[in-house]
């Protein structure tokens, strides 16, 4: 399987970069962010690219794709809508449009967040767009599509991540995580898992399109 990677160079995207290294199934994996990873490994290539909105520059290097594991992404935190939208959702759908129009056969997979809100009408700014998110994915014509909505995802290899409200969660939570996972199983998830469901559903597929902690869990 030749796989493009988004947002590698975030807490679930090195998670997910790790699994596909490591996997036998991946063959090639295509990094593609504002910055470089700097990881080395035959499988992998890696391309640089400031506004990813407009990857026309790099069309010829984005066909014979089999999936995208889309794990880009920002928090809401101090944003307003349209700042929070135009990352979330316009950066999203753009890269999306060009990779079907490059791939017709591609999967596609996103990761939103447990709590999306589907119905695009909640009162949560954040939940309502990546609920838009991920709805306009579902209808854009991938051979498949699946929003990964992981809750609390402890953060393993050595894996950090850039976004600093998440990063004061993780100092509190993470030595609390044993705890987590013997009282709420269903409610966490670490990154080696999140990274092994995404390459099993690209391969094989899920029974459903939106895939919460337990059936990321049970996929893995
Ligand atoms: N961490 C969690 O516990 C958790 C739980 C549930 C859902 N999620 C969701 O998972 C996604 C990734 O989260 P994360 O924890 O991995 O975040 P992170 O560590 O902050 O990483 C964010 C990634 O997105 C990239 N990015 C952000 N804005 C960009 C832009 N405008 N252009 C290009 N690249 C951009 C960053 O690239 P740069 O290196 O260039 O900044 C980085 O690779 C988010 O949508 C988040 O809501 C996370």
């Amino acid at each position: 399987m030749k796989v493009i990677l988004f947002g590698a160079t975030g807490m679930v995207g090195q998670g997910v970069l790790r699994e596909c290294l490591l996997s036998p199934e991946v063959e090639t994996i295509l990094t593609i962010g504002r910055t470089l990873t700097g990881q080395q490994s035959p499988k992998l290539q890696e391309i640089a690219q400031k506004d990813l909105t407009n990857l026309s520059a790099v069309e010829n290097q984005l066909t014979g794709y089999d999936a995208c594991f889309f794990c880009l992404g920002i928090s809401s935190a101090g944003m307003n809508e349209l700042d929070y939208t135009r990352t979330t959702y316009d950066l999203t759908l753009s890269v999306a449009r060009t990779l079907l129009k490059l791939n017709p056969n591609m999967t596609f997979i996103y990761v939103s967040g447990t709590g999306t809100d589907s119905t695009e009408k909640g009162r949560s700014m954040w939940a309502r767009v990546k609920g838009r998110t991920e709805n306009y994915l579902l209808r854009l014509g991938f051979k498949a599509a699946y929003m990964f909505r992981p809750g609390y995802i402890q953060p393993l290899d050595g894996i950090k991540t850039k976004t600093s409200l998440y990063a004061a969660i993780y100092a509190v939570l993470g030595p609390l995580y044993p705890l987590l996972k013997a009282i709420a199983p269903s409610y966490v998830t670490t990154t080696r898992q999140v990274g092994r469901a995404m390459i099993r559903v690209a391969l094989q597929g899920a029974p459903k399109t939106h895939l919460e902690n337990r059936d990321i869990n049970t996929l893995a």
